[in-house]
């Protein structure tokens, strides 16, 4: 028998089964330690951030961008997944979830130009390589994200396929961790979407300049992924459809050309975000305002698509889904504020939702 509810419905990706399509987004905590053995390794708050949502019924997590490499990290205080004590701290959080029935995933990410910037709550603003904490961002060209940031050194060729490697180790180590889910961080201006679109990428080697050399550095960094990922779980993408940018930049028609490639290279669901990599760009946010972006993709490429981006309703989450514009709904703030907002979902709109026996009273 159906669900009542699309948002309840379970949803299954290769040998994963998602015990429902309320998803959390990545969303980096910026609060590991900077230095010594415990850099870039999830702990108490962590722990607690994760399981809170597990707790509260999350169908899917996805832990904030995880850095493949120190110089990857977007803050000095980011999660890191470059060595073993990291990946311990990590499976600590993945045990938790799968104990709760939610499917742990995670975010591998390389910040590019606009990494060495401080915690958003201190203001975010870009560290000068000589700083205590900073240090020198690379990037496809020597353009930097807007005047306050540090011009990034443009990579060699030996130095994009080190990333690539990067990427591969960070899969390995996230199945070591006990990941069933990763997604490749190709979203918001970060290195790979800095390949991507014209507005970053100058080069005139094969990695700039037409289409098909923009995308080379995201289709080797996915095929590096899933070459180590195995073939029984799923791969996302995060993407931003679009920059914004009238001329330019990254479009939406761009987007649904590297989807069908993304497909052929192993990626299985495409999560669908704008924006991020052009400074000073208006973007017409309000609610779902990058929904017609995920449906599109729905509609014209093989991929599975989440939508993200001011959801924060049960019934408008339950519409997207209904009226076929995505596959999941991911959540970003409304969980922050709501760490049980699938619960009160599942009851809103009438679903099976985990409930913690310890929490029973409470149904
Ligand atoms: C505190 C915070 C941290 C974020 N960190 C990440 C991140 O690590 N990776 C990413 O792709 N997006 C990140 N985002 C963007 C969210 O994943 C999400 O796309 C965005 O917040 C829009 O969804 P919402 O309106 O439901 O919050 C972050 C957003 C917030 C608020």
């Amino acid at each position: 028998m159906p669900a009542a509810s699309a948002l309840f419905e379970p949803y299954t990706l290769r040998s994963v089964t998602v015990p429902n399509r309320v998803w959390m987004a990545p969303m980096c905590q910026y609060s590991a330690e900077v230095f010594g053995p415990n850099a870039g390794v999830a702990h108490d708050w962590h722990f607690a951030h994760y399981a809170a949502r597990a707790a509260g019924g999350t169908g899917l997590i996805l832990v904030e961008a995880t850095a493949v490499s120190p110089e990857g990290r977007i803050s000095p205080a980011d999660l890191g997944i470059w060595n073993d004590t990291q990946v311990e701290a990590l499976r600590r959080i993945t045990t938790f979830l799968e104990g709760q029935g939610t499917v742990p995933g995670i975010q591998i990410a390389h910040a590019g130009r606009k990494a060495s910037t401080d915690r958003p709550w201190l203001g975010g603003a870009p560290l000068a390589p000589d700083s205590e904490e900073g240090w020198q961002p690379v990037g496809p060209s020597a353009v930097a994200w807007d005047e306050r940031h540090t011009v990034p050194t443009e990579l060699t060729i030996d130095h994009i396929r080190e990333i690539v490697g990067q990427f591969a180790d960070a899969a390995r180590r996230a199945l070591d961790a006990g990941f069933k889910v990763v997604e490749i961080h190709g979203a918001h201006g970060y290195l790979i979407g800095q390949f991507l679109s014209p507005h970053s990428n100058k080069r005139t080697d094969e990695y700039g300049g037409s289409f098909e050399n923009r995308t080379r550095f995201a289709l080797e960094v996915t095929d590096a992924v899933r070459a180590v990922w195995p073939e029984e779980l799923p791969l996302f993408f995060r993407i931003s459809a679009t920059d914004w940018l009238e001329e330019g930049g990254w479009s939406a028609d761009e987007t649904v050309r590297l989807a069908a490639l993304l497909k052929e290279h192993g990626v299985d669901l495409l999560d669908v975000s704008t924006g991020g990599n052009a400074s000073g760009v208006r973007i017409p946010t309000g609610p779902g305002y990058q929904v017609p972006f995920a449906e599109r993709v729905h509609n014209e490429s093989p991929l599975a698509v989440a939508a993200v981006g001011l959801i924060t309703e049960p019934a408008q989450a339950e519409k997207i889904l209904a009226n076929g514009e995505a596959d999941a709904i991911l959540l970003g703030r409304e969980l922050l504020r709501n760490p049980s907002w699938a619960r009160q979902a599942a009851r809103e709109l009438g679903g099976d939702v985990h409930v913690p026996d310890q929490y029973h009273r409470s149904v």
